[in-house]
């Protein structure tokens, strides 16, 4: 009895990653396609590693299931905090009693410098061609 329900569980389980995979592998690629132009380096790392939760044009997912992130573009915080304010987000994310839209979003993770080298070219695009 016991080995028919093991039977049973393993093209079960078979199937959903069946399922899973592909679903994960389109928004991957869709996140890491690159796109031509101006500071093609610093968009491309923006899509890549925060693109994901705010959007690959950093306009939010906040219309998304599941919600994961607030917009970056016309956002006033990135428009009119000094760098430095902005990038401390990036380096330690936003946890605990520093979150501010708690009721809304999930966490926002820490990128130390081997996912994110250069913050400051980041934050720089994030207030002006992101806002374009
Ligand atoms: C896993 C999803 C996720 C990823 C990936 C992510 N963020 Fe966030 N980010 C969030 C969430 C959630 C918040 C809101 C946290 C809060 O409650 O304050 C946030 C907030 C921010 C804020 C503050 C916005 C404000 O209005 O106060 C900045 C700046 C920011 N993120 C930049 C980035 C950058 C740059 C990247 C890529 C290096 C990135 N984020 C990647 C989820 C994410």
């Amino acid at each position: 009895m016991k080995t028919k329900l093991a039977l049973l569980a393993v093209p079960m389980v078979a199937g959903l990653l069946a399922v899973s995979v592909p679903v994960a592998a389109e928004q991957a690629n869709f996140i890491n396609n690159p796109v031509p132009g101006e500071h093609q380096n610093v968009r491309n790392l923006f899509r890549l590693r925060c693109g994901g939760c705010h959007g690959v044009n950093g306009e939010g997912a906040a219309h998304l299931i599941p919600k994961l992130a607030p917009a970056l573009k016309g956002n006033p915080f990135i428009i009119n905090a000094p760098a430095a304010v902005i990038i401390n987000v990036i380096r330690k994310g936003r946890t605990g009693r520093a979150r501010l839209y708690h009721d809304q979003f999930p966490n926002m993770p820490a990128f130390g410098v081997e996912l994110v080298p250069n913050a400051d070219e980041l934050v720089q695009f994030l207030k002006t061609d992101l806002q374009q």
